[in-house]
């Protein structure tokens, strides 16, 4: 937690103020002590160590509803940045990631070696680094994640420091970094002049190279929580050109497709018993929402930003919770046969890649899971000119035959239909519906 121990020991307005930080005091409230505190060494440590373990911290730092923002962690690498006393690298280890718990301080990297002895933890699945100031020491590609609480204004040099970040992610790795809000609680946390805004941590990842920000400053009282994601050099999906194109169309007020659920997927969410669902390249949330309303947990992806915040609003306009995530198809993970039904709609992807995101869609159904697919078939083309024209980006029910050959075929139907989506004009269309349980 204490990114800056070097620096405290330089100054004595510095050790005030970044005891403020880490204590909530008022400068000046305590100075002589602090100070005597910090030039012995430990102390500052221990004074750090209580407010990091503090019995209410749970209410405001709102743990489980930060490791939820952050997705599923299983199977996933994790780097805790200014682990501090443990809180959240104990977290992390708990739901299933591998976690290093890095920090500059030694003081916290004796207590942290201590916790782990006695809560006979895991050792392979958590490891401890002492990291200098200035870098993370990843090694190339180590990481899927990257954690930062309430240590991003500590950074210095940030701009070189994120850079060594990003190098440590993997591809489509994802930073996470909860920090103070600039403008409220200021009588506790970092002083003001410390703080940053999410537009200012906005700006400076995006020259070190981060992608696809993710800004939630509801989600708790005193800090914003953003994601982002390494700009990858990996290829992207083949329908990554159309990113920019969606975000603005979502960006505007109106609900392009709505926010009605599709007729003939909120006919088979209404045919099973509520459960797990996963809804891939989602959009503005008129699937996912209605689904939460009938009870079903909803994990949805996509990879427009816009898109994200147009579903968020619509489930709180609903009173329904819904988990959204940023993402493209080709890098979505999530657990293996974790979810109850999968939900792929009016999404289109060609060749190798198809076959690649219906694997996916495959394995995070668990066995006796429902898959629902409704695409535009090879017919559309002869009622429309508009929507997907390739014949390799459209569906015959010969690919859902060889795709998904592992299915029990509850429907499969190619369908003339007119859709009335949104704003948008009726819209003539043929599409392939498929609903299929796992064997
Ligand atoms: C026609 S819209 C359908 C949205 C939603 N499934 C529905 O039926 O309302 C297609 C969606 O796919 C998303 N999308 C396209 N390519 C994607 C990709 N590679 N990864 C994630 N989302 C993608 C777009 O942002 C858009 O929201």
């Amino acid at each position: 937690m204490s990114l800056k121990k070097n620096s405290l020991r330089l100054t004595g307005t510095k050790i005030c103020v970044l005891l403020t930080v880490f204590l909530g005091f008022g400068c000046g409230a305590k100075p002589t002590s602090t100070d005597q505190k910090n030039s012995a060494g430990h102390h500052s440590g221990r004074d750090l160590q209580k407010h990091l373990d503090a019995p209410n911290r749970d209410a405001w730092q709102k743990p489980k509803e930060v490791l939820l923002a952050i997705g599923s962690l299983e199977n996933k690498k994790v780097m805790d940045i200014g682990a501090g006393t443990g809180y959240f690298s104990y977290k992390l280890l708990d739901a299933g990631a591998e976690v290093i718990a890095a920090d500059t301080d030694d003081y916290f990297i004796e207590l942290l070696t201590t916790r782990s002895r006695e809560r006979a933890r895991n050792s392979k699945a958590l490891e401890i680094r002492k990291v200098p100031v200035d870098s993370p020491e990843l090694k190339e590609g180590e990481v899927d994640v990257v954690l930062l609480v309430d240590t991003y204004h500590h950074i210095d040099n940030r701009q070189a420091y994120f850079k060594k970040v990003a190098r440590g992610l993997k591809e489509g790795g994802q930073l996470v970094i909860v920090d103070y809000k600039k403008d409220s609680f200021l009588n506790e946390g970092p002083p003001r002049e410390m703080r940053l805004t999410p537009e200012n941590v906005v700006d400076e990842l995006t020259t070190a190279g981060f992608v696809d920000f993710d800004i939630r400053t509801e989600l708790l009282p005193k800090q914003y929580l953003i994601k982002a994601y390494k700009k990858t050099s990996k290829r992207v999906s083949g329908t990554a050109f159309m990113k920019e194109y969606w975000n603005e169309n979502y960006a505007k007020e109106a609900y392009m497709f709505g926010t009605e659920p599709d007729g003939y997927f909120a006919a088979q969410l209404n045919k099973f018993q509520p459960g797990r669902l996963l809804l891939p390249a989602e959009g503005e949330g008129r699937n996912a929402v209605y689904a939460a309303s009938l009870g079903w947990n909803v994990t949805a992806y996509d990879y427009s930003v816009e898109a994200k915040q147009k579903a968020l609003r619509l489930a709180k306009k609903h009173g329904v919770t819904i988990d959204y995530e940023v993402q493209d198809a080709i890098h979505a993970t999530y657990p293996k046969e974790s979810f109850d039904m999968v939900g792929f709609l009016f999404v289109h992807f060609e060749g190798d890649e198809r076959v690649m995101i219906h694997e996916k869609l495959d394995s995070h159904l668990k066995k006796g899971g429902i898959l629902v697919l409704e695409n535009f078939s090879t017919e559309h083309p002869k009622y429309n000119k508009q929507g997907p024209q390739k014949e390799s980006l459209l569906y015959a029910k010969e690919t859902i035959l060889k795709d998904f050959s592992n299915y029990e075929i509850l429907d499969l139907t190619v369908t003339h239909e007119v859709l009335h989506e949104g704003s948008k004009e009726p819209f003539e269309c043929s599409v392939l519906r498929f609903v299929g349980r796992k064997k």
